[in-house]
């Protein structure tokens, strides 16, 4: 910390996708229990930069300020994580602040993480109840069944196992933890379960399960403490006993 009444912020910036980045610092009043998001806005409200230069305000994603929409991702000090619950009294001064690296920055801090959602749907993962009548309530679920999905429901689609993968690049084209994840969950469910067969199949093959290289640091990152290399485990087993049953069939 600067001194005891302020924070320093240092911010990679970027206009647009195709210009190059640079670095801009700001210095704000300390206020208890800030995070980042809070200093993200202060700034919004007065965008002077510490050496005093008038800038335009930065860009950056965020929503509900509960950790719960997961738009907010972000480096923080070099960390993927959550803005929103970033406090800034737990930071190492100057607090660094940089775009996800592995996917196209709109601006500033923003970035596009379509790919997450194209990959969520290669993997199908919903439940499928498409019609125009009442299906009726689907099957029960168990407490047991119930305990085991409800850890993987908690997804906030916010790609800081992704960007924390070192297998997840354009060379692999590997889906991530996230979407293995979600086929776990989905295989799970006794509605899901009817496109398990189509899931697996879409994780066998270039950028499928076998990409993973097992670092784990997705499940060091994931802000929803969800249990990824279970998930991943667990996934690679099914596919492999799929591509078993394939094999017999052919
Ligand atoms: S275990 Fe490692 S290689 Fe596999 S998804 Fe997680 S971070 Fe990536
Ligand atoms: S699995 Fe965790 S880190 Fe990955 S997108 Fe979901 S909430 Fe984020
Ligand atoms: S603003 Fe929604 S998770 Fe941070």
């Amino acid at each position: 910390m600067a001194n005891s009444k302020t924070v320093i912020i240092k911010i990679k910036r970027q206009d647009n996708p195709n210009y190059k980045p640079y670095w801009e610092e700001f210095e704000l009043p300390y206020r208890p229990g800030m995070n980042v998001t809070s200093s993200l806005m202060d700034i919004a409200a007065n965008p002077i930069t510490r050496q005093g230069k008038a800038t335009a305000p930065v860009t950056y994603d965020s929503n509900c300020l509960e950790e719960v929409c997961g738009s907010c991702a972000m480096l923080v000090n070099g960390r993927a994580r959550m803005a929103c619950s970033a406090l800034i009294d737990k930071l190492e001064q100057p607090v660094k602040l940089e775009p996800f690296s592995k996917f196209p920055v709109v601006r500033d801090l923003s970035v596009d993480r379509s790919v997450l959602f194209e990959n969520l749907k290669k993997v199908k993962a919903w439940v499928p109840t498409d019609g125009t009548y009442d299906l009726g309530s689907g099957p029960r679920q168990s407490a047991e069944q119930q305990e085991l999905n409800y850890p993987l429901s908690r997804c906030i689609s916010c790609c800081c196992c992704m960007e924390a993968c070192p297998q997840f690049n354009d060379k692999t084209g590997f889906v991530g933890a996230a979407a293995i994840s979600q086929v776990r969950l989905f295989n799970n469910h006794p509605t899901g379960k009817a496109l398990k067969i189509e899931r697996l199949k879409a994780l066998m093959g270039d950028g499928g399960i076998q990409e993973c290289g097992y670092a784990q640091n997705c499940v060091e990152v994931c802000p929803k403490d969800i249990p990824l290399t279970k998930s991943i485990a667990d996934v690679g087993g099914q596919v492999m006993w799929q591509a078993i049953k394939d094999l017999f069939r052919s």
